[in-house]
């Protein structure tokens, strides 16, 4: 038996990440590690970090010069901490990590996390550093335990690992190299696990997830079409999602799937970057703004109450006035239901770094301001466009206030009502009170609610 230690993981970016974090524990459970909420008295921390922009990268340098503290304040009371960093971070700046922040353990890019036990063994074993963030030629996921942790009653899970499309402003090609899928049985059974500890939403994770053409159970390349339909016919799988989708990969097929599996939820997160051909050809998107709007019309068709969800970058090098005005009108016209927008942050060896016509760091702010207020309004209005309706709620915990429950839309709104704990994990139909600008207040339809 292995004596029991603590592990603290802090996480930061993308689904991905979260998913990954739950994946480390899992692989460190074996050895004893059991989950920490505080980082003072941990045997181990590991923080899993985003490249993604310059900001989320310093933040790990800050984290790190807080934890020196404590993990010296430990050894000084006669116990080790091994400080590991993962993720994004890890992967593009690994040597520059321990040049800067010697006291690190462990430094290891998200391809090598089924390695973890042996690092752990090694850093204990050598004293010194250990670095490990070559892509393996072995896939980790046939490395990783079988085992997992119950992830609650919405789950993700990976079903497509990293990106061959090189927008010109992206760091994940670089840090989660190149697009892998997994096999159709490898994800169902997983699926099939996390249904039966109790998850009743599941999230198909990729950052390019509906590029993922894994191996079928006929042992040829499939669709994600495929996948969601035969994902839906799990029992006690209530509600499937995926993210993060890139237009040019949205097929025919898997729009019909959005038209004809009542599993799949009414609701697609669909970067679009920008409303400019100009800077979608800039940021090597391969498609047009028109391109997009006409996906956009061919998923409504399918699915008529369908919303979307985007993402912006605000100020690519080149971008003028007029093409943000472009992106203005291609809000406009799509009517989003959600989105996130981003000031564009040069990243180290991407090709927009590089480039001429960087736009100044004022008009960014003045562009954002102007975009997220428009975003917002859309947003409103959408929450404000289904008061009235009665919708199935998946309730997925206690809500802030005593007697409170709360669970998510089909839209992916946040939803509270009053209501006993005991309908936590189902899916129970809700009548909409009012719509907040990023929220909805609800009451049971108590005649549909059987106790
Ligand atoms: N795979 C997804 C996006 C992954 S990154 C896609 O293809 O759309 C998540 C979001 O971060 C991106 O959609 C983009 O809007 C933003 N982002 C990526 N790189 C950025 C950068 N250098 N500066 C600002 N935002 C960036
Ligand atoms: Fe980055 Fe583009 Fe790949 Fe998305 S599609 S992960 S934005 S390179
Ligand atoms: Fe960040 Fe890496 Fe995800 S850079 S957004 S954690 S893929």
């Amino acid at each position: 038996m292995n004596e029991t230690k603590r592990l603290h993981m802090i996480t930061w970016g993308c689904q991905m990440n979260v998913y990954d974090s739950g994946r480390m524990a899992d692989v460190l459970a074996p050895l004893g590690y059991v989950p920490s909420a505080t980082p003072e008295d941990a045997d181990m921390v590991i923080l899993n970090t985003c490249h993604i922009r310059d900001r989320a990268a310093e933040k790990v340098f800050s984290e790190l010069g807080r934890l020196r503290v404590m993990k010296d304040a430990r050894a000084e009371a006669g116990h080790k901490m091994v400080l590991a960093v993962a993720g994004c971070v890890a992967q593009a700046e690994g040597a520059e990590i321990l040049a800067r922040a010697p006291y690190v353990d462990i430094v290891l890019g998200p391809q090598t996390y089924h390695k973890l036990p042996e690092m752990v063994a090694r850093a204990a074993r050598a004293g010194g550093a250990v670095i490990e963030t070559d892509f393996p030629p072995e896939d980790k996921f046939d490395h990783l335990p079988e085992a997992t942790a119950p992830q609650g009653i919405t789950a993700f899970l990976t079903i497509q690992e990293g990106c061959d499309k090189f927008c010109s402003f992206c760091v994940v090609p670089y840090t989660r190299g190149a697009e892998m899928s997994r096999p159709v049985a490898a994800i169902i059974a997983e699926a099939r696990r996390l249904v039966a500890q109790g998850s009743r939403e599941i999230t198909l994770l990729g950052q390019n997830v509906n590029a993922w053409h894994g191996v079928g159970l006929d042992g040829q390349p499939t669709s994600l079409g495929t996948l969601v339909r035969l994902l839906a016919k799990l029992p006690g799988l209530d509600r499937i999602r995926y993210t993060t989708s890139h237009p040019r990969d949205m097929d025919d097929d898997l729009i019909a799937a959005h038209g004809e599996v009542p599993e799949l939820m009414p609701f697609l997160h669909l970067p679009v970057q920008s409303g400019s051909d100009r800077i979608l050809a800039a940021m090597n998107r391969r498609h047009t703004a028109a391109d997009y709007l006409a996906l956009v019309a061919k998923l409504r068709a399918a699915r008529p109450d369908i919303a979307l969800s985007s993402d912006f970058i605000i100020g690519h090098p080149g971008e003028t006035e007029a093409d943000f005005e472009a992106t203005l009108a291609l809000i406009r016209a799509v009517g989003f239901a959600q989105a996130f927008s981003f000031k564009y942050s040069a990243r180290p060896g991407t090709p927009a770094a590089g480039a001429p016509m960087q736009v100044p760091e004022a008009d960014k702010d003045r562009r954002l301001q102007t975009l997220q207020a428009l975003l917002r309004q859309q947003q409103a209005e959408f929450n404000l466009s289904v008061e009235g309706q009665v919708m199935p709620v998946l309730i997925t915990g206690a809500g802030r206030r005593p007697g409170q429950i709360g669970g998510r839309s089909p839209w992916l709104q946040p939803v509270h009502l009053d209501g006993p704990a005991h309908l936590i994990g189902r899916e129970i139909p809700v009548r909409i009170v009012i719509g907040k600008p990023s929220s909805l207040a609800g009451t049971l339809v108590e005649e549909l609610v059987q106790a």
